[in-house]
């Protein structure tokens, strides 16, 4: 297979270039360095797959012209480009998310147009229904209700996405990622922050008071899902949720985050957040039946994996206030890539 991966230096889209480059495919790889958090972080998570001679990297933004070129060569398109993050969706950021999570999408889709063989995957979010109700994991069916302008504009690409599949024939599915963890998590997600501000012992914000649960998603998980996606006859429907099967509230997550670090936090409760769902958890049920998905990494594993990418960072003197989660060395290493601003 010849897969494009958008937002490949991302903290999901390394990984799963990482498991498709494992697999044997030839991957083109897409992305702009855009700045929502430390470009020598997304340099080191391309460190390992510069390595391989069947990866390409393409340091272009996909919001500002033709694709065609990119997306003619491969069978597979795994789209997870997106300006994620829920909080920074208000205020003036906003139109960074139009272009990146619903202009990119079109050029995309447009870029596909005509061809039968081709099949994308697009990474939508849980975002896209805001709160669930407590005790009701949200299926497919449910409304789609966001309650933050980054679920919205997430909801919006899965329209377009599902609008090319109805009205052009297009092989499309979106699968809709609820709150993913593990090693290269974004600076501003919040096991980065808790485990990060445990190993400086340094106090934490937690926004709301941490009764709020997420269904949290190993990254693995979430990649084994994407891949799967990318396989065998066309799915039979356009979405499809991708959750780790066990909401957690919080608090509980913190408990592990101080067993695993063996510090105690100090822990600052700062107003909930305009956007932030209270609640969150998927019902799987279609995942399971149609690409085989069953989450093998559950939240303690995860975190341990996930303080066992960050620790080192930390300690050697890496740059993690910032979100620059790399050392020099890591930036020298790679820095040619970092062609464009
Ligand atoms: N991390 C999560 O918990 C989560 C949950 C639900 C959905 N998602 C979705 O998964 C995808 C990946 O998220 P992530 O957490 O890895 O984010 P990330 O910010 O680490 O990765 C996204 C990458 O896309 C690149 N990018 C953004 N706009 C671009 C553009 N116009 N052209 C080229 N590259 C561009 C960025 O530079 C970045 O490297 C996103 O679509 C996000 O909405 C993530």
């Amino acid at each position: 297979m010849r897969a494009l991966v958008t937002g490949c230096a991302g903290f999901i889209g390394s990984h799963l270039t990482e498991a498709l480059l494992d697999a044997g495919h030839s991957v083109v790889g897409i992305d702009c360095f855009n700045d929502n958090y430390g470009r020598a972080q997304k340099l080191a998570n391309l460190r390992q797959v510069r390595e391989w001679t069947n990866f390409e990297f393409v340091p272009i933004d996909l919001s500002r012209g033709d694709l065609t070129e990119f997306v003619e060569s491969a069978g597979v398109v795994f789209h997870l480009a997106a300006e994620p993050g829920v909080r920074s969706s208000w205020g003036t950021r906003y139109g960074r998310y139009v272009q990146n999570n619903i202009v990119a999408t079109q050029h995309i889709l447009q870029a596909g147009r005509g061809r039968e063989d081709l099949r994308i995957v697009f990474a939508s979010s849980s975002s896209v229904y805001g709160s669930a109700t407590p005790g009701v994991p949200s299926t497919e069916g449910s409304p789609t209700r966001p309650i933050s302008p980054y679920g919205q504009t997430k909801l919006s690409a899965e329209q377009l996405c599902g609008l090319h599949r109805a009205e052009l024939g297009m092989d499309i599915v979106c699968l809709r990622y609820f709150t993913v963890f593990g090693p290269r998590q974004r600076p501003d997600m919040a096991f980065h922050r808790f485990l990060r501000a445990a190993l400086l012992e340094e106090p934490i914000e937690v926004f709301g008071d941490g009764r709020q649960t997420r269904d949290f998603t190993y990254v693995q998980d979430v990649v084994a899902a994407t891949l799967a996606a990318a396989s065998g006859p066309s799915l039979p429907v356009e979405v499809l949720n991708i959750g780790g099967g066990s909401p957690t509230s919080l608090r509980a997550a913190l408990e592990i985050v101080q067993e695993l670090t063996g510090r105690t936090l100090e822990i600052n409760h700062a107003p909930r957040e305009h956007g932030d769902a209270r609640d969150t958890a998927a019902d799987t049920t279609l995942a399971r039946e149609l690409l085989g998905f069953a989450p093998q990494t559950g939240l303690e594993q995860g975190l341990q994996a996930e303080l066992d990418w960050l620790a080192p960072l930390v300690h050697e003197g890496g740059s993690v206030r910032d979100g620059s989660v790399a050392r020099v060395s890591d930036v020298a290493q790679v820095g040619d890539v970092a062609v464009i601003s």
